[in-house]
């Protein structure tokens, strides 16, 4: 490994609708490293839906929950991390992160996005406008942050997700 951190944690970023969980399924079959889903995680905790959290208690609340959940998790070791769409927008969420992770990005461009999430209802950032144009505003305005924080960048508009993990191992 070039980076010298695959005995690490990987931590699957990117814009909702990249496919996330699909790949760190995917991975964790390939490598038999362990996943954990942020997300999942919080709704485990919490006992409650993200959508819900939103509703309830508003983002702030639910990002705190998420900075709180992704200290728990650097825990482990030899994980797949699929953190949520917004995890890495705040700069503390990025410091936990480095500490025992290499981080991922999946790429997709906002046709793919909104494919993928169009049916879906339970993203509370989407829920009020799931339209190309919306998503490719969020996108526009999250994809810096991405880029920036990214180790590896990988795209996954061809979909295909075993091409999509072996790409991530090579570069791991
Ligand atoms: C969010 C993405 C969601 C979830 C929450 C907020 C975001 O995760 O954490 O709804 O701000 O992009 P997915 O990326 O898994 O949909």
């Amino acid at each position: 490994s070039e980076s010298g951190k695959i005995d690490c944690n990987v931590a699957l970023i990117g814009f909702m609708g990249t496919g996330k969980t699909t790949i760190s399924n995917a991975l964790s079959r390939i490598t038999g490293f362990k996943e954990v889903d942020v997300d999942q995680y919080i709704v485990e905790k919490e006992g409650m839906a993200i959508k819900d959290i939103f509703a309830e208690n508003g983002e702030q609340y639910f990002r705190n929950l998420e900075t709180q959940a992704l200290r728990d998790l650097q825990e482990e070791k030899e994980t797949i991390i699929s953190c949520g769409g917004g995890a890495v927008l705040r700069d503390e969420n990025v410091e936990i992160l480095n500490t025992g992770s290499v981080i991922v990005q999946l790429k997709a461009t906002p046709e793919t996005v909104f494919e993928r999430v169009k049916d879906h209802t339970h993203r509370p950032i989407l829920n009020n406008d799931m339209s190309v144009r919306h998503i490719t505003e969020l996108m526009n305005q999250r994809e810096p942050r991405y880029n920036s924080v990214a180790d590896i960048q990988v795209n996954v508009d061809k979909g295909d997700r075993v091409e999509t993990c072996y790409y991530i191992l090579k570069e791991l």
